[in-house]
């Protein structure tokens, strides 16, 4: 296959994230062009559905003119302004009385940053400084999941739990231990029903905060449907019997509401539709509907006058970036939660959902679908070789990866998370029409995934 100039360029200038780096100088890259609402087009002239609403972001679609509209007022207004040292700006404080106001736990205030990575390494410098101000040096580890997602700074991808985020990175480093994942289907023993399983799952918590020494563990971080781990949605009552060890043992609780908040399971945030209490959340992503880089954290009252305490002992708060509720990020998201509630996203999202949840329902019977799952607008299929064992293929054979080729042939963008699971995200601004067409695109890819697997005779063990 020959190489277009333009992705010859790319292969020589640009480092690919999650991307293999060396076939891609071989397959070199998909060049997205524009996008207009949930489609978009690539450099051929190709047109996709974005089924992954680009990587779990693109709440809003693609040509929302009110966030364009918002980010060029504040660009001719005031591009660039910074909130350190007393200096501040109105759209700071636009977006966190809005986040405040929706947040699922009681907020005092809104530390702003540029990512979901830099909201969960913020959270766990916070959780330090916290307890050292409380005079609890000791209780600073963190405990998070296998195969959960939180980012790849030093801190957040020791926090994430999956092996191509820790090897040759010298990762994780000290203080993280992860916990079970809630994922029934792959991990629950013989004959185990999903009540044993969670019940399982709390004491292995439990038993982990013992032997680590409950004076020393400080916090617990968890998506409340796990997204780049596979879109791992917990049986019920997971998160309740999680929340009782965790309280027993004073661990402050954080909800990793990155890919979950703001619609995407059908409440505001995953928290409200897990029963989840959080302490705090880290946001990021469908915060500004990814049209501009902004995260943020949570900080209830308690660790605000932790924090003032450290300021009358230190003399200043010693944190924060360049970009720290960057004006027009700010302004961008100020106006996506605007959108949110005046054009009723959750009540749009809640209406579709069950036209969404049933179509990914359908794909169970698949003869190269072992399990499938949905929730809100979140949902994947795990494709495996056989049904009854629930054997997986060969990771070598790639089914996944290809199955993510056929999608795009078809003019559907997926992703295969975990290997091969294929998941599925659109932007919540999605019809029920487009879900259809969505869906029977997936069912094609499915079909000719399926004719390859067969020619090629992967299923053999
Ligand atoms: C749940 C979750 N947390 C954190 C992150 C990291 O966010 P970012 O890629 O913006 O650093 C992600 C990204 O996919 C995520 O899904």
């Amino acid at each position: 296959m020959s190489l277009s100039n333009a992705a010859v360029r790319d292969i020589e200038t640009v480092l690919h994230p999650y991307t293999n780096l060396d076939t891609f100088r071989k397959s070199g890259p998909t060049i997205i062009e524009r996008g207009e609402g949930i489609y978009v087009w690539d450099s051929e002239g190709n047109k996709y559905i974005e089924g992954m609403a680009g990587l779990w972001c693109t709440s809003l679609g693609y040509s929302e003119k009110e966030l364009i509209e918002a980010a060029h007022q504040q660009f001719q207004q005031l591009p660039f302004s910074h909130v350190f040292s007393g200096k501040s700006h109105e759209q700071a404080s636009s977006v966190a009385e809005k986040l405040k106001a929706i947040s699922p736990h009681p907020t005092s205030k809104v530390l702003f940053c540029g990512s979901g990575s830099e909201a969960n390494d913020q959270q766990v410098k916070l959780v330090w400084y916290y307890n050292n101000a409380l005079g609890r040096p000791k209780k600073k580890k963190f405990i998070s999941r296998l195969r959960g997602y939180h980012g790849v700074t030093v801190a957040s991808a020791s926090l994430t739990g999956l092996p191509a985020n820790h090897t040759d990175f010298d990762l994780p480093i000290a203080g993280v231990r992860h916990t079970d994942c809630p994922h029934y289907y792959r991990y629950a023993h013989e004959g185990e029903t999903e009540d044993e399983f969670t019940t399982r799952l709390a004491d292995n918590l439990e038993k982990m905060i013992i032997e680590e020494d409950p004076d020393t563990v400080a916090a617990f971080i968890a998506e409340p449907i796990m997204g780049a781990g596979g879109v791992v949605i917990p049986p019920e009552g997971y998160f309740q019997k999680i929340q009782k060890v965790l309280k027993k043992y004073d661990i402050y609780f954080i909800a990793d509401e990155v890919i979950c908040g703001f619609g995407r399971t059908g409440n505001m945030f995953g928290s409200e539709t897990f029963g989840i209490k959080p302490d705090s959340i880290s946001v990021a992503k469908a915060l500004s509907s990814a049209y501009m880089p902004i995260g943020a954290v949570t900080i209830g009252e308690d660790m605000y006058q932790a924090m003032l305490d450290e300021s009358r002992k230190i003399g200043t708060f010693g944190h924060g970036f360049t970009y720290t509720a960057h004006p027009v990020a700010a302004a961008v998201a100020a106006k996506t939660l605007e959108i949110y509630e005046k054009r009723n996203i959750i009540g749009h999202v809640r209406a579709i959902a069950p036209k969404f949840e049933s179509r990914v329902a359908r794909l169970a019977d698949h003869p190269l679908v072992g399990h499938a799952r949905a929730k809100g607008l979140i949902g994947a299929v795990e494709l495996i070789a056989d049904k009854g064992s629930k054997r997986a293929f060969d990771p070598k054979a790639a089914v996944g990866p290809t199955t993510q080729k056929l999608g795009e042939k078809n003019g559907v963008i997926l992703r295969a998370a975990g290997g091969d699971i294929i998941a599925f995200c659109p932007p919540l601004i999605i019809t029920e029409e487009q879900i259809d067409d969505m869906f029977d695109r997936v069912e094609r890819t499915l079909d000719q995934a399926e004719a390859w697997v067969t020619k090629e005779n992967l299923r053999k063990s």
